[in-house]
């Protein structure tokens, strides 16, 4: 498994001010792929996926598959990924996969009703309480007649998860319409014997394409446009072929950087109907965009106008994995902005880097600009008033997690001077050959590798 160890001596050389022209493609949808990949291991027959990302989540998640009895043909270059697990091999997984990414507890939902002893997944540290918690999973799950402990092994925890006398579908209110919870409850649900109807569930272009992938593998599944979702319990499984949703972070993500760099930039396969509030919200800062068959051609078109009241939230809300690159956008635009991010208690913290580059971005705890949220009175350091424009400057840079790794990237893009950017495993995860990409866009950037640059 390639992790930071293995990366770390590696780093992007970027000198910014050069704008970005041409076009690129946007990969299939990671937090799409893992979860098709994780759904697949329902069933016994084989699925095939078109449009798979070359990134480091999917490598990660196809080890994981493989330790648990899957056979994967994954042809990179063809972005074609075979998978059939004919047997699960075991219901074990490895501790080298926890906190390797949020796709093990996954595993949960999708082998209780297949496999035939505890499903066991470790936590990182025992850190089960985290920033992140699973507690909506696990409450969903128990209701669908699981039952699962938290038991504490030598160095760390692990969940041990069974039904001894099967699932049974039923009514699940999500308290909140969490991603990864909905998907947990739907996989269970998959197998459960009769009906489940979650409630207030998340419904997010991802999960519609977990569901689009369910029905072709012989799943009765239904979305209502109140937020809920209706699973019949299946016994039998078809083969599948499914291409797989174009990602709408990486998309929005290229097409920022075409704007923030005053260029042109056509993302290959960005999907339309996925990305409405993103393109509202770009309008009127003042970037300019044209939807093709293609996908949407991204470019400057003149000074960018602040002023906007941005708040993340759930689909078909402003996504919390936009918000790091249009917070640098919004450093660019003249006047004041406001960002209120309600969907993660703690993602600003890349905004004291930026301020460290010259952006003036000051933090709050309190709900900015409208209606209070789920951190109001929290204490949590969730909304940002950012003034603009203003220049910045390059600087050595380490990226904290993937999404504030891209906004340091278009920093580091626009800044005057070089800048120097590690912790790349971070940026691996999501982003495929970004230093290519952005190459082959005209933009000033090299991977560099400590050893190379000895020789
Ligand atoms: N939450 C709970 N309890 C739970 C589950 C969630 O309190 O049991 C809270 C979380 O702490 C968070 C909020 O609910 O404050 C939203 O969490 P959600 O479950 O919706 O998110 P997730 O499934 O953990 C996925 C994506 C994220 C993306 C969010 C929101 C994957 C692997 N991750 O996370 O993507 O930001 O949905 O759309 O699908 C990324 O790609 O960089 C990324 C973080």
């Amino acid at each position: 498994m390639n992790n930071g160890k293995q990366m770390e001596h590696e780093y992007f050389q970027i000198t910014g001010g050069t704008p970005l022209e041409g076009s690129v493609h946007a990969p299939g949808a990671k937090n799409a792929i893992t979860k098709l990949l994780v759904a697949s291991l329902l069933s016994d027959k084989k699925c095939v996926f078109y449009n798979v990302p070359n990134i480091q989540e999917v490598a990660v998640t196809v080890e994981l598959c493989e330790e648990l009895g899957s056979e994967i043909v994954w042809d990179p270059e063809e972005r074609i990924l075979e998978i059939q697990t004919k047997e699960l091999k075991t219901s074990y997984i490895p501790q080298r996969f926890s906190g390797a990414n949020r796709i093990p507890i996954l595993m949960i939902g999708a082998l209780l009703g297949r496999a035939n002893e505890a499903i066991i997944v470790p936590t990182a540290g025992g850190c089960n309480i985290g920033p992140r918690p699973i507690d909506y999973h696990i409450e969903s799950l128990k209701t669908l007649g699981a039952s699962i402990e938290y038991r504490k092994m030598r160095k760390e925890g692990a969940y041990f998860a069974e039904a001894p006398h099967g699932l049974k579908g039923t009514l699940i209110p999500l308290p909140f319409p969490s991603v990864g919870a909905t998907e947990n409850t739907i996989l269970a649900a998959t197998r459960a014997k009769g009906t489940t109807i979650i409630k207030n569930a998340a419904i997010e272009p991802e999960i519609i394409d977990l569901i689009l992938f369910l029905q072709k593998l012989g799943v009765i599944i239904f979305v209502d446009v109140d937020r809920t979702i209706r699973i019949e319990g299946a016994k039998e499984f078809h083969e599948v072929q499914h291409t797989v949703i174009t990602d709408r972070a990486q998309a929005a993500s290229l097409g920022m950087a075409a704007i923030a760099t005053k260029g042109r930039v056509l993302v290959e396969g960005a999907q339309h109907q996925h990305m409405i509030t993103f393109l509202n919200a770009l309008r009127k800062l003042g970037g300019g965009f044209e939807v093709s068959e293609e996908g949407i051609t991204f470019f400057y078109e003149g000074p960018l106008k602040g002023g906007l009241h941005i708040e993340t939230g759930v689909h078909p809300g402003f996504l919390t994995d936009w918000q790091q690159p249009f917070v640098v956008l919004m450093t660019q635009a003249d006047g004041i902005s406001i960002l209120h991010e309600t969907i993660y208690e703690n993602r600003f913290g890349y905004a004291t880097t930026l301020g460290e580059m010259g952006a003036d971005i000051e933090l709050f705890t309190h709900c900015l600009g409208g209606k209070a949220c789920r951190f109001a009175e929290k204490n949590f350091t969730h909304s940002c008033i950012v003034k603009g424009p203003t220049p910045l400057i390059g600087k050595e840079i380490v990226v904290p997690d993937l999404r504030a790794g891209f906004a340091y990237v278009l920093a580091a893009l626009i800044a005057e001077g070089e800048s120097k950017i590690t912790g790349l495993h971070y940026l691996d995860r999501g982003y495929e050959n970004l230093s290519g990409k952005l190459a082959s866009l005209g933009a000033n950037i090299e991977r560099v590798s400590t050893a190379a640059a000895l020789v």
